[in-house]
């Protein structure tokens, strides 16, 4: 595995490997891997040639009062964990590459990126539509990976690419949890052992979710009522918002008809946790 992290190296490697006929695969991160990252990698291994994962913790994604200081950074780590799934290039590009002295462009998705996690963080997918338009320019893959975990970011992610005619395949991937159902997720890291406990509600909503629905319940008033009651009740938490929406557009919808998103974020005490799943009339949803 080649730790690459000057984009112009970046991008003659990109290119040479075209022109050699080879299907190059990209997974965007920002480090501190877990198996979430790592199912990503696995299928860009089996599905490309050459295996690119970028690790950036992306300045512009974060706002002023967030957690891009303490953000959990291991190189080694990572490096060791990415180098046994196989990984090609480990990208690694520095803020002052990525962002020269008198940068000034952003790319805005603007419907998607306006409610759910848009509302409360403004700048956020911005930022995110920048970066990964950035990486996939530089790394040019055939096919990009993201997780479902981040659902907002993967629809603004297939919209920006359609939008702007990026020649890449955008694959989304079922989201990994813990064994007990706590969506693994870099930031899990900050919680203390009580609120880690106390994150355990978000996946309880979400399997009492998707089991009322099973049942017959449609509106919602019940499904969110249902989630809502279950996370107020735990200790340590504050929610951010609980979302019933059309799983393309993200608008919120009145009623499930065949299939909706369930989306949640919670502050559970002073980390933010999100996560959601598919809420389908007629098929038992397992991520
Ligand atoms: P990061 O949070 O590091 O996540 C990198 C990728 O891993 C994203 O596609 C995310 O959805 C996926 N992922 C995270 N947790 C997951 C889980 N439990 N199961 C499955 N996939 C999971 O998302 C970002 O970084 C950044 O916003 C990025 C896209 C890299 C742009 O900076």
């Amino acid at each position: 595995m080649e730790i690459v992290n000057n984009p112009a190296q970046m991008r003659q490697m990109a290119q040479e490997w075209r022109a050699a006929g080879q299907k190059i695969a990209l997974v965007p991160t920002m480090g501190y891997f877990h198996a979430g990252h790592l199912s990503l990698m696995r299928y860009g291994r089996e599905a490309a040639h050459q295996l690119v994962v970028s690790l950036f913790v992306n300045p512009a994604q974060f706002g002023p009062h967030e957690d891009l200081d303490r953000y959990p950074r291991d190189l080694e780590r990572d490096s060791s964990m990415a180098r046994e799934v196989g990984v090609d290039v480990l990208y690694t590009p520095l803020a002052e590459a990525m962002y020269p002295q008198g940068y000034q462009t952003y790319v805005t998705v603007e419907g998607l990126s306006r409610g759910l996690c848009g509302a409360s963080r403004p700048g956020h997918f911005r930022g995110v539509a920048t970066v990964v338009l950035k990486l996939l320019n530089q790394v040019q893959p055939h096919l990009a990976v993201f997780g479902e975990k981040d659902y907002q970011q993967l629809q603004v992610i297939r919209r920006l690419v359609k939008d702007l005619d990026v020649p890449v395949e955008i694959v989304g991937r079922p989201i990994v949890r813990e064994e007990d159902g706590l969506a693994m997720s870099s930031r899990n890291t900050y919680l203390s052992p009580e609120e880690r406990a106390a994150a355990l509600c978000l996946f309880r909503a979400i399997k009492a979710a998707r089991e009322l629905v099973l049942s017959g319940a449609k509106s919602r008033e019940s499904v969110l009522e249902a989630v809502k009651g279950m996370i107020s009740a735990t200790p340590h938490t504050n929610i951010d918002y609980v979302a019933l929406v059309d799983p393309e557009t993200l608008e919120e919808v009145a009623m499930i008809q065949d299939e909706a998103r369930l989306a949640l974020a919670v502050w559970v005490g002073k980390t933010r946790l999100i996560d959601n799943t598919l809420l389908s009339e007629s098929r038992l949803c397992c991520v």
